[in-house]
């Protein structure tokens, strides 16, 4: 059955990855609460239907930091993506550059930004973690400067790992070495697609931005070791202050859920923040970003641009987010079930069901333009 929403690539997704990858990229942290809340609170939001508007002419183009884009959104880093099918993070960012919106790279992602950048005409955004080796730190930004990269998205809500429960029962995380090991090699096994798609023709196999750092240790568990030991949780305000003196240009700041902090900062110059709660996979518990969005755009939204991100499952939700007060909206799940689910094909048909699903919602709100997207397009007050 050919899939027709993201609902279907998930399907997709979990039918053709390994167990072990697919509750990874599922799921989220402790009970799920936060997850869920993402995704319910987006759906709860009713839109308001206004008809006999002349929406023959509707235009999903937008401009974020200084560069036009085709549709409202980006693809989010995350990390490890590029297991999901081969070469999968080159894959996606070819999909979103004939899609005509940003791709993100994440710090931990499979293929190298050489690798990336190597295969792109025009310029991607990357991530960065704080990383305790601050010399290693440099040396990625230059990397990403030196790639062109045309915004710098720093993550700032992994101070500490959030626990994945679903990630000890599939033997990705806590099992030892040998064991965790052959229990995901049967996973793999169950899944011959993926095993000749990645396994065989995603060679080379390797960690990455962070391969130099590995040495000769390329596991997963060396990979989430690595993340255990070197993310910084001293990290603080100051520290963003020398990333921004050191990054001149676009500095976006990935996970703020609270208005003090957004506004913050906002202080310091930072010129982007994505509202984010890193897709319920840190603090479980914490609120929707549909929740927390309005508070934090009416309190910083004419300072810096104010993205979100969290439970978009489809264009309506896209629309939602703006209409909360986002001026756009990052993609996590959603074109990573593309990716497993049909390659850059499925990114592509990812992006095209959410600009298709954001026509129908915009003409039936009678909106014409994204800027026209505000609280008026939404029946409830959700603030
Ligand atoms: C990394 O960012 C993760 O959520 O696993």
């Amino acid at each position: 059955m050919p899939a027709a929403s993201i609902a279907d690539y998930r399907d997709l997704a979990r039918r053709r990855l390994p167990r072990f990858l697919f509750e990874y990229i599922d799921g989220g942290s402790y009970a799920e609460t936060t997850l869920r809340r993402n995704v319910a609170d987006l759906e709860t939001i009713a839109l308001r239907q206004r008809v006999l508007a002349d929406v023959s002419a509707i235009d999903l183009s937008t401009e974020l930091f200084g560069h036009r884009q085709a549709l409202p959104v980006a693809l989010a880093p995350i990390g490890l993506a590029g297991m999901n099918a081969r070469r999968g993070e080159v894959q996606a960012a070819r999909a979103a550059e004939a899609a005509g919106v940003p791709f993100c790279l994440s710090t931990v992602s499979a293929c190298p930004l050489g690798e990336v950048a190597a295969a792109m005409r025009a310029p991607f955004w990357f991530q960065l973690y704080m990383i305790r080796d601050r010399g290693f730190m440099r040396e990625l930004l230059a990397g990403a400067r030196a790639a062109g990269c045309s915004a710098l998205v720093f993550t700032v809500d992994m101070p500490v790992p959030g626990s994945r429960y679903r990630d000890y029962r599939s033997g990705l995380a806590g099992a030892p070495g040998l064991v965790g090991g052959l229990r995901r090699a049967a996973q793999a096994m169950a899944r011959p697609r993926w095993a000749w798609d990645v396994g065989v023709h995603g060679r080379p196999h390797g960690l990455g931005n962070i391969a130099p750092l590995l040495g000769r240790n390329t596991g997963l568990e060396d990979f989430f070791a690595w993340m255990r030991d070197n993310f910084d949780p001293t990290v603080t305000w100051r520290d963003l202050e020398t990333i921004r003196a050191e990054w001149d240009g676009p500095l976006i700041l990935k996970g703020v859920l609270d208005a003090d902090d957004a506004r913050t900062a906002a202080s310091i110059g930072v010129d982007g923040i994505v509202v984010s709660n890193h897709g319920g996979r840190q603090l479980d518990g914490v609120p929707s970003t549909a929740r927390a969005l309005p508070a934090i755009a009416a309190a910083v939204g004419d300072r810096l641009t104010v993205l979100a991100d969290g439970g978009v499952r489809s264009g309506l939700d896209v629309v939602r987010l703006l209409a909360l007060g986002a001026k756009g909206v990052l993609l996590g799940r959603a074109w990573v079930y593309g990716l497993a689910g049909g390659g850059q094909r499925g990114v592509a048909h990812v992006l095209s069901l959410i600009a298709a699903e954001m026509r129908v919602a915009m003409a039936l709100t009678a909106r014409t333009s994204i800027a026209a997207i505000d609280r008026t397009c939404l029946v409830e007050d959700v603030g």
